[in-house]
């Protein structure tokens, strides 16, 4: 096919999803790059990584609820309709770390139980599969290769009761009406009295989330600044990652934690498989992250906003992370 003129027509690569987010984002201003960036390879290995820093508390807070609770959880999701038997689905399995505790005790309830994984990874779905049915015998893993935003496959419930995991706090990445969408696209593939389980990170004392997202080890750091070193090998770009240090602050208006990339001089990148070059004045920043924290209130609005209503609440000691079981209406 010809092009009457090739000065509207982006580059090839402009159109892969990678490049086109890189195109978008960073001939915007501000400069913005999506955090689903991250989760290359070594991207996904460091955030394996600092899910286990000190100061990195919301993974180790909610597999504390959960362990406490498990059982208690899955009794509530079927309060209604206790002979009922349930089955799982997991948004954003990833290797899905903290979900054997809740699937050991459906095994108990119920002795077996169909889990379906989604997430974007094949390999983390590959690892999760073996390492859960080795260890939790009755677990049937279902892997879902796919972008759960755009909704799931319907995995028929035989006469089960679904539970949706969405843990991790990984709705805090999404604007707030972005996450009334992407329950809602939830809550289409539910029956009334289905189930979604919530994981949500609250608002906290400020030095406490900056910490957070801004470890002593240089974990967050690498992990911001692996983006970069991802577009110099997915798009051929010559970011050099020295000449920008990781940021993050907290945005108290918008009750959200921003991660940045600052340019530490003024300096100009070239991609040139998107044919762009980027100009960065210095102390400009790339914003790469969102990660919005919740008040028990914006939780139930949320909630409700997208057809669901809560029905139990668990949280740890010093209330620094919701799990909010929510059903269906
Ligand atoms: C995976 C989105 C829940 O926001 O805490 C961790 C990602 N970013 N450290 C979060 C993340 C920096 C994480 N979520």
């Amino acid at each position: 096919m010809h092009t009457v003129s090739s000065i509207f027509v982006l580059p090839e690569a402009a159109h892969t999803p990678v490049g086109a987010e890189v195109y978008a984002g960073l001939t915007s201003r501000p400069k913005t790059l999506s955090p689903w960036l991250f989760y290359d390879a070594e991207g996904s290995r460091l955030f394996e990584q600092i899910t286990d820093l000190p100061e990195y508390y919301p993974t180790r807070t909610e597999r504390g609820i959960f362990a406490a609770n498990a059982d208690e959880i899955l009794a509530a999701a079927l309060e209604d309709r206790p002979t009922q038997r349930i089955m799982m689905l997991e948004l954003g399995a990833g290797t899905a770390s903290k979900t054997g505790l809740l699937l050991r005790a459906a095994v108990r309830r119920q002795e077996s139980v169909d889990y379906q994984a989604i997430d974007v990874s094949e390999s983390a779905l590959a690892e999760a599969q073996e390492r859960i049915e080795a260890e939790i015998p009755g677990v049937n893993v279902i892997p879902c290769i796919s972008d759960y935003t755009n909704g799931f496959d319907e995995v028929p419930a035989n006469g089960c009761r679904r539970m949706v995991l969405y843990i991790g706090s990984s709705i805090g990445n999404f604007e707030p009406s972005d996450a009334v969408q992407v329950l809602r696209t939830v809550r289409q593939r539910l029956v009334p009295g289905d189930c979604l389980l919530l994981g949500v990170d609250r608002v906290k004392e400020r030095s406490t989330l900056i910490r957070a997202y801004d470890d002593e080890a240089g974990v967050t750091a690498a992990f911001n600044m692996n983006v970069l070193t991802r577009i110099n090998r997915d798009l051929g770009a010559n970011f050099n990652p020295r000449l920008f240090r990781h940021r993050a602050r907290w945005n108290n208006e918008q009750s959200r934690i921003e991660m940045h990339l600052e340019s530490l001089i003024a300096q100009q990148v070239s991609i040139p498989s998107l044919e762009l070059e980027v100009r960065f004045t210095r102390g400009e920043t790339i914003h790469t992250e969102n990660s919005y924290k919740y008040t028990e209130q914006r939780v139930h609005e949320l909630v409700a906003r997208a057809g669901f209503e809560v029905r139990r609440t668990w949280t740890d000691e010093r209330e620094w992370f919701g799990v909010y079981l929510a059903s269906a209406v």
